[in-house]
């Protein structure tokens, strides 16, 4: 008999073919204690679960008590109890290659796109405000040969380094919990402390996880010591930074603009003062989303599940040591 399996994604016709051959699965919509309570036996006899967002936690847990792994199609696993996961022997699955370079291509998007100024500047011509040459109040500021600050020397930071420094010459600073020898020699790229980075770059760019340790790690008084012409970018994830304080930082002229893919709370509410302000570049959550890649990120998710479940996990896994 084949293992059950619980789905909450839709995944392409090939990789549901193929999740088709190895489980019996249920597709549901969600893993909310609704979904869980009408699916209740499906739930219970599920020895993997495929999907992402949503919260895995131990009350779900309680629920599948013959879960063995799970597989995020996401690198981010911040909505995982992984103690809980670890106390009951689940594998924990995740995408963490395949979306490395869309993602650094997204940070340098918002780079640009908040330096100088495209999103409200396209609107500005298709409203018909372009009549003659433009001034200092289109003006935006350089990117090329200005300093980068990277929070989180990981892969998506190296990417975004490689792009930054070869792409447009920039000086790269870099922050992160150890030294990192391919930045430094390929890049140049100078370990400083945060305090540091922060006080010299012209653009700071967070790709950092959610952990207890990164939560409001940019607060007000971290945005104090950028310059007021610098740029925030954060493409990690939003509770990293205190929205509120770079609401007001960003209206007070504390710091030039601020560029993001991720927000405290996503969808990000539509009455979100930070919203309102123009120096401030939103997309919603798009980080990895193309097609291309979140294809890769759903194929390598279905694979992760097969690995995990026939015991041959040897790469993606968050948690390997529960194995032994
Ligand atoms: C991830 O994979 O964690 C991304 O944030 C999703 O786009």
């Amino acid at each position: 008999m084949k293992p059950a399996v619980i789905l909450y994604k839709s995944l392409p016709d090939d990789l549901r073919a193929k999740l088709d051959d190895h489980f019996s699965v249920t597709e549901v919509k969600d893993v909310s204690p609704e979904t869980v309570k009408q699916h209740a036996e499906q739930f219970a006899s599920a020895q993997g679960l495929l999907g992402s967002g949503g919260k895995v936690d131990d009350e779900l847990l309680a629920a599948m008590p013959a879960l063995r792994a799970c597989s995020t199609v996401s690198v981010g696993y911040d909505n995982f109890d992984v103690d809980a996961l670890n106390q009951r022997h689940v594998l924990l699955m995740h995408t963490p290659t395949v979306l490395t370079e869309t993602v650094a291509d997204t940070m340098m998007a918002l780079v640009l796109s908040t330096a100088r100024r495209v999103p409200e500047l396209d609107k500005w011509v298709k409203a018909g405000q372009w009549q003659k040459s433009v001034g200092p109040a289109e003006f935006g500021i350089d990117v090329h040969h200005k300093t980068l600050g990277i929070l989180g020397m990981g892969r998506i930071g190296l990417a975004l380094a490689q792009r930054a420094h070869f792409g447009f010459g920039m000086n790269i600073l870099y922050n992160a919990r150890r030294q990192h020898e391919e930045a430094e020699s390929r890049f140049g790229a100078r370990a400083c402390d945060l305090e540091t980075l922060l006080k010299e770059s012209d653009f700071v760019c967070i790709s950092l996880p959610l952990t207890e340790q990164t939560h409001h790690m940019i607060g007000a008084a971290q945005l104090k010591l950028m310059k007021p012409s610098a740029i925030l970018i954060n493409a990690g994830r939003g509770p990293v930074v205190d929205e509120q304080a770079l609401t007001a930082a960003l209206k007070d002229g504390t710091l030039h603009a601020a560029g993001l893919d991720v927000f405290e709370v996503e969808p990000v509410p539509a009455d979100a003062e930070i919203l309102t302000l123009p120096n401030v570049v939103a997309l919603p959550h798009i980080g990895s989303a193309t097609h291309e890649t979140r294809y890769g990120m759903a194929r390598d998710a279905v694979d992760n599940l097969i690995a995990a479940l026939n015991g041959k996990v040897d790469k993606n896994c968050v948690n390997p040591q529960i194995q032994a």
